[in-house]
C-alpha cells in the first residue's frame, strides 16, 4: 500500500505506537515531536517494521515548523495520504495553581498544534481532493475533570472545531476526511514528563490500555474515515454516555474521586523531567509505555465491537432469525 503518514508526537506514547503500526504497513512514515532521542528510536522502530521513516524535529506550537514539516515530508515521502494528530502537553494541577503562560503554553500545544497540522494537511488534501486527517481525542473532549484544565479545554477544542471542519467539507462535496478517537486511559510517558504539581505520582485513572489499542483504533480509523468519530474502551463509551445523561451527577463523582484516582500513592520523584516547553528525552528514549505495564490491559472488547459492527450485526440477525425459525417450529 505504502501510504504516506505523518504522525505528530511521534516521539512516544501513543505516536510512538502509532508510527510503529504503520511502518508495520510498509508505510513512508514522516515523524514530527522535539525529542530527538525518541525521533532516532520512533525512526528505527519503524523501520525495523519495515516501514520507511523520516524524522522531523517540529514544534508543533509553532505554524511554520508544521508546515515546512509537511513540506519536506512530501518532497521527501510522496503526497500525504493521512495526518494524525497526537502531539500534546498538559499540566497536572488544580486551576487555580496554573499561571497564565502555563495554560497559554498548553493550549498552544495541545489544541493550536492540531489545528496547525490540520491546515498544513489540508492545504495538501483539499487541492488533490483526497487524504484522510486522524484527530487523536480523548473521553474528556466531552467530559472535564479535575487537575486537567488546560488539557480538557484543549480536547474540548478539537471536538468543537473539528465538528465544525467536517461540516465545511460535507458542504464542498470535498472526499478529504476528518474523522475523531476518543481514547480512554493510556499506559504512555505522559505521567512521567507532563509538568505535576501533584503530591503524589501521577496516573491515568483504571482501566488503563496498551498504547497498541490505541494504536489499532487509529489506523481502522484512518482506513474508514466515515465515521465522525470512533469510542476507544468500555470506560470511554461509559463517560461519553453517563455524561450525556447525567452530566452533573458526574461532576459530583469526579468532584469526590477524581483527585486520588489521579495519583498513585507514592510521592511525586524528585526532578521528575518536564515536557511543557522543551523536550524531556534528551538522554533517554521513553518509548511507547509508561510506567504501568503491570495494570495495562492490551485488548479491548469494545474496540473490537466498535470495528465490527457489521459483523456483529450479521451475527445478530442469524441468532434472531435462527431463534424463531426454532421457536416456530416448537409451536407447530
Ligand atoms: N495516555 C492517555 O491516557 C491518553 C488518554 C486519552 C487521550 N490521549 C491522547 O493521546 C495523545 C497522546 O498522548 P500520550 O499519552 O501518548 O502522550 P505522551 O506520552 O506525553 O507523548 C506526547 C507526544 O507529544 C510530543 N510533544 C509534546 N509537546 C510537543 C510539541 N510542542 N511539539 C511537538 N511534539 C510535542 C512528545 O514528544 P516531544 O516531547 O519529544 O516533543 C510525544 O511524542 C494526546 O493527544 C492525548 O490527548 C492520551
Amino acid at each position: 500500500m505504502n501510504q504516506v503518514v505523518v504522525v505528530t508526537g511521534a516521539s512516544g506514547g501513543i505516536g510512538r505506537a502509532v508510527a510503529r503500526a504503520f511502518g508495520a504497513r510498509e508505510a513512508r512514515v514522516a515523524l514530527l515531536a522535539r525529542g530527538e532521542e525518541g525521533l532516532d528510536a520512533a525512526a528505527g522502530d519503524v523501520t525495523r517494521e519495515g516501514g520507511t521513516a523520516l524524522a522531523i524535529p517540529t514544534d508543533v506550537a509553532d505554524f511554520a515548523q508544521v508546515e515546512a514539516a509537511a513540506e519536506r515530508a512530501e518532497k521527501e515521502l510522496g503526497p500525504i495520504d493521512v495526518w494524525v494528530n497526537v502531539a500534546f502537553t498538559s499540566v497536572f494541577a488544580p486551576f487555580s495553581e496554573i499561571e497564565p503562560d502555563e495554560f497559554r503554553r498548553v493550549t498552544e500545544v495541545s489544541y493550536l498544534g492540531y489545528v496547525h497540522g490540520t491546515m498544513a494537511a489540508l492545504r495538501r488534501m483539499k487541492p488533490r481532493d483526497r487524504g484522510t486527517i486522524v484527530q487523536v481525542g480523548s473521553a474528556l473532549a466531552y467530559r472535564g475533570i479535575p487537575l486537567q484544565s488546560a488539557y480538557c479545554g484543549a480536547k474540548h477544542a478539537i471536538q468543537g472545531f473539528n465538528e465544525s471542519l467536517r461540516c465545511e467539507l460535507l458542504h464542498e462535496g470535498s472526499h478529504v476526511r476528518t474523522t475523531m478517537v476518543q481514547m480512554p486511559a493510556v499506559n504512555t510517558p505522559q505521567f512521567s514528563w507532563v509538568r505535576s504539581k501533584l503530591p503524589h505520582q501521577a496516573q491515568p485513572v483504571p482501566p488503563i490500555y496498551q498504547p497498541e489499542v490505541a494504536a489499532r483504533a487509529v489506523l481502522h480509523a484512518a482506513d474508514h474515515p466515515r465515521r465522525r468519530e470512533y469510542w476507544v474502551g468500555g470506560s470511554t463509551a461509559g463517560t461519553l454516555l453517563a455524561n450525556a445523561v447525567a452530566p452533573g451527577i458526574l461532576d459530583r463523582y469526579l468532584a469526590k474521586t477524581g483527585y486520588q484516582s489521579q495519583q498513585t500513592d507514592a510521592d511525586k520523584p524528585a526532578g521528575q523531567p518536564e515536557n511543557l516547553w522543551a523536550p524531556a528525552d534528551r538522554s533517554r528514549d521513553y518509548g511507547a509505555h509508561g510506567r504501568f505495564d503491570r495494570k495495562s490491559t492490551p485488548r479491548s472488547f469494545q474496540l473490537w465491537a466498535s470495528t465490527h459492527h457489521g459483523l456483529l450485526a450479521a451475527g445478530g440477525s442469524a441468532l434472531a432469525a435462527t431463534a424463531l425459525a426454532v421457536w416456530r417450529r416448537a409451536r407447530s
